[in-house]
């Protein structure tokens, strides 16, 4: 059965706590675990979460203070963690064969304990990092403040281990951003939003082929497209409801879901002006403010968004709904006016003061990615340039600092996301950037028959990165391909 919508209290994810930290330096430790928790009111779902939460908790970092984040892994199959919109080396940035296999108990589980990935399907990558037990993932945060995500990547598997749970928010603040005097503290929610499928007993419904997710990789045929689910989760809670005053809120939107594009909106509008002002997009702030009625949010992008509920009447009930016409559900969460708040101060006009635009140099490279259906091992997959992933092979050999075009071409719609390169749309079509298109990004929905033309720039790191399709289901059904940073 399913719940009833904005019954259940919005969960903010509490803050990681460093287990220590020095001068330059936070130290954290995570387990990765399972924990039964309650979704559906009256019923238990047991998740694979970061220190056993759904999300798993927020991490909140400054921009140049790096952190250390040790991983446990305490579930029964290989792990490896994304920082996702990180700017990190490779050795951390969680590519899908640096495993994380099972440690304890667990270690020596038949085909479990062997340094070499081998998992039918996953290609043999001699350069793979494989431990047992526990990573230590470094993230430097030599980057802008921003809002990032951490998330499974698992070779093969990175769908149905997302989809039980595993993702969480990570923060990076900075000076710039805390001269704006933008809405913090309670005023500032972070929304993870996704969506996901029970069973009548409250367990999470995934059509894997291999429910142990320990050998088929894969789902049933008939959700080759992508799994949807037909109930709206926002941290963790099934269409919840929380209480606002009637002021402006900082909302940080993420999509976490597998497949789902969401075009959120606020039922009832405001009464005079527009319903969001987008401060920020997946890799920080915008230059100034951009007005949205509606918000297109393809998976895994964030919008960093303001919203003024004193254009309200306290009393109104305002429903965050999804006006994307995919037959799924409608609405989101729902915010209470609950009561008056402090006269909002404007939003400053600039934000990013030093915001810089990205120009490929005349002459300079062009890379063409093709993203289609296709034929992976002899059966239906994704594919980019005709090919399914191959770790040992170089698809694309950025130089370090140099900004590249790329032309991103689809045949249905794949949310595409790079790793360490952060971009710009320079056009999409025939015309110039769409509405959900502003400031960097690390992720752009490319929509059927089109081509999205892009800015890039690899910074900081040589090395391997990817880039993918971030529909989960295809991303495990090979819709991935190698860059190797010169
Ligand atoms: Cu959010 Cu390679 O992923
Ligand atoms: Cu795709």
């Amino acid at each position: 059965p399913l719940p009833q919508p904005f019954q259940v209290p919005l969960p903010i994810p509490p803050v990681m706590k460093p287990t220590r930290t020095d001068g330059g330096t936070d130290y954290y430790d995570l387990t990765v675990r399972p924990a039964d928790v309650e979704i559906i009111p009256g019923h238990k779902t047991t998740i694979w979460g970061y220190d056993g939460r759904f999300p798993g908790p927020t991490f909140e970092a400054r921009s140049g203070r790096r952190a250390v984040v040790r991983q446990t892994n305490a579930l029964s199959v290989p792990i490896v963690t994304h920082l996702h919109g990180g700017r990190t080396a490779p050795e951390s940035d969680g590519y899908p064969t640096d495993l994380v296999l099972p440690g304890g108990d667990m270690a020596g589980m038949a085909g479990m304990s062997s340094a070499a990935p081998s998992m039918p399907g996953m290609p043999k990558d001699p350069r793979a990092s494989v431990v047992t037990g526990v990573r230590n993932y470094e993230y430097p945060h030599e980057q802008r403040a921003a809002t990032l995500w951490y998330h499974d990547h698992r070779m093969d598997f990175s769908a149905p281990q997302v989809w039980r749970g595993l993702a969480g928010m990570h923060l990076i603040r900075d000076d710039v951003e805390a001269g704006l005097g933008l809405p913090d503290g309670d005023r500032e929610l972070p929304l993870l939003i996704c969506d996901r499928s029970f069973e009548a007993d409250g367990s999470f419904r995934y059509p894997a082929k291999d429910p142990t997710l320990l050998k088929t990789p894969g789902v049933d045929g008939a959700y080759r497209g992508g799994v949807l689910g037909d109930v709206i989760l926002v941290n963790g809670a099934p269409w919840p409801v929380v209480d606002v005053s009637a002021t402006t809120y900082r909302l940080r939107l993420l999509n976490a879901s597998n497949a789902r594009e969401y075009t959120l909106a606020l039922d009832p509008p405001p009464s005079g002006g527009q319903a969001f002002q987008q401060i920020g997009g997946d890799g920080g702030l915008l230059p100034a403010p951009i007005a949205h009625d509606s918000i297109d949010i393809a998976p895994a992008e964030r919008f960093d968004v303001v919203v003024d509920f004193s254009r309200y009447r306290v009393g109104t009930l305002v429903t965050l709904v999804n006006r994307k016409d995919t037959g799924g559900p409608g609405s989101v969460m729902r915010f209470h006016v609950a009561k008056d708040g402090p006269t909002p101060a404007p939003l400053p006009a600039k934000l990013a003061g030093d915001f810089e635009r990205l120009a490929p140099p005349s002459g300079g490279v062009t890379r063409n990615f093709d993203f289609t259906s296709g034929l992976v091992g002899g059966v239906m997959g994704w594919v980019v340039n005709g090919k399914g992933f191959d770790p040992n092979r170089s698809d694309a050999d950025p130089t370090m600092g140099v900004v590249e075009t790329w032309k991103l071409k689809s045949d249905l719609r794949h949310p595409i996301h790079v790793h360490l390169g952060n971009f710009q749309v320079l056009s999409r079509g025939s015309g110039g950037p769409g509405a959900s298109d502003a400031g960097w990004k690390d992720t752009v929905l490319v929509r059927d028959g089109e081509t999205v033309t892009v800015a890039i720039r690899f910074d900081g790191y040589r090395g391997r990165y990817m880039l993918h399709c971030h529909n989960l289901e295809h991303e495990d059904m090979a819709m991935m391909a190698n860059i190797e940073v010169r």
